[in-house]
This record gives C-alpha cells, sequence and structure tokens, in this order.
C-alpha cells in the first residue's frame, strides 16, 4: 500500500510537471491543423487554377465542361476563406509553424473577406463564360478572376524568399 501510494504521488507529480507542457503542446496542436486547413484549400484552388491556364495553353485536353467545374470548385472553396482564416494564426504569433499570412489580415478582416467575396463572384462569372464555350469568354474571365487572387495575397501575405 505504501508502494501505491508513493506511485500515485509519482504519477501525480509527472501530471502537474506536464501540465502546462501539454496545454502548449495542445495549442500548438491547433495551430499546426488550423494552417494546414486553410493552405490545404489554398493548394485546392491552386491546383484548379493551373489545370484551367494548362487548358488555355492548350497543355491539357480539358474541355469548356472541366472549366466549369474547375470554375465552380473555385467558387466553392471560396465560400469556405471567411470561416478557414478565423483562427488567428499569422507570422508574429505561431513561431516555427510555415504561415505567410501577416497580422493585417485579423485587423483588416472585413476587407479580407470582401476580397474573398471577389474570387467568388469572379469565378462564378468564369463558371458561367465556360457554359458559353467562348474561349476568349472563357479567357477574358479566367484573367479577371485570377487577379483577385493576387488582390489578396499582395495585402495580407508576405513574400516567401
Ligand atoms: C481573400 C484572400 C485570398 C484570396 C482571394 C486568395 N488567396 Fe491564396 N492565400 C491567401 C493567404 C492569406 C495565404 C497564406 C496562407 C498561409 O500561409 O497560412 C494564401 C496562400 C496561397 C497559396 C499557398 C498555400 C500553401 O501551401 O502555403 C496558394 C497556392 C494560393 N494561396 C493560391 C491562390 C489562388 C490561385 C487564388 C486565386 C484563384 C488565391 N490563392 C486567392 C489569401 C487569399
Amino acid at each position: 500500500m505504501g508502494v501505491t501510494k508513493h506511485l500515485a504521488a509519482v504519477v501525480l507529480a509527472a501530471a502537474v510537471a506536464a501540465g502546462p507542457a501539454s496545454l502548449a503542446t495542445a495549442a500548438d496542436g491547433e495551430a499546426v491543423q488550423a494552417v494546414k486547413a486553410r493552405q490545404d484549400l489554398m493548394k485546392s484552388i491552386g491546383g484548379n487554377v493551373k489545370g484551367l491556364r494548362e487548358m488555355l495553353q492548350g497543355k491539357n485536353t480539358d474541355t469548356a465542361a472541366d472549366a466549369q467545374r474547375r470554375a465552380e470548385e473555385i467558387a466553392e472553396s471560396a465560400r469556405q476563406i471567411a470561416v478557414l482564416f478565423e483562427p488567428e494564426y499569422h507570422i508574429s504569433n505561431v513561431g516555427d509553424i510555415e504561415t505567410t499570412a501577416k497580422p493585417e489580415l485579423w485587423t483588416d478582416y472585413e476587407d479580407f473577406t470582401s476580397k474573398a467575396t471577389a474570387l467568388e463572384e469572379a469565378s462564378g462569372e468564369l463558371a458561367l463564360a465556360a457554359q458559353t464555350e467562348d474561349m476568349n469568354a472563357i479567357k477574358t474571365a479566367f484573367g479577371d478572376m485570377s487577379k483577385t487572387c493576387g488582390g489578396c495575397h499582395q495585402a495580407y501575405r508576405v513574400k516567401k524568399d
């Protein structure tokens, strides 16, 4: 019984010692996940943009219907931007986690979400243009949509070197 008691004390002491450290780890895990989720969203947008660009350059066999599907997927992703960027993790508060998000994103959050809406609308226009199967219209709409990426990145991302 003495041994059990001693053991219990040791376990308790270890738990207390681990307390603050394990809390910090939990918080880090949350940050890692939040940053990964939004970067994955951006990567999927990037993949669709690449497919569209290659189609317009004749480098893949995508049809106008594929372009429409890609545009609709981008619009759907754009609708998720505001929520996935709610957790405030940026270059100044995440330590080792790789991110390019500037703190200004959260001080100007309304402007940030209006830029997400601009992408949603522009990709909606692109989906409509794709329905017409008019390559020039698709090209123009694609160019307009691509500008909305840069509009947000310039304001709210640091350049990676
Ligand atoms: C409303 C703002 C906004 C819009 C619009 C936007 N992005 Fe982003 N994007 C960001 C932010 C902020 C990051 C940085 C995320 C991070 O590092 O945590 C990012 C990161 C990325 C990344 C890098 C992801 C990674 O793995 O680190 C890619 C690729 C990307 N965006 C592509 C695009 C493309 C293509 C478009 C347009 C079709 C677009 N984005 C539109 C805000 C935006």
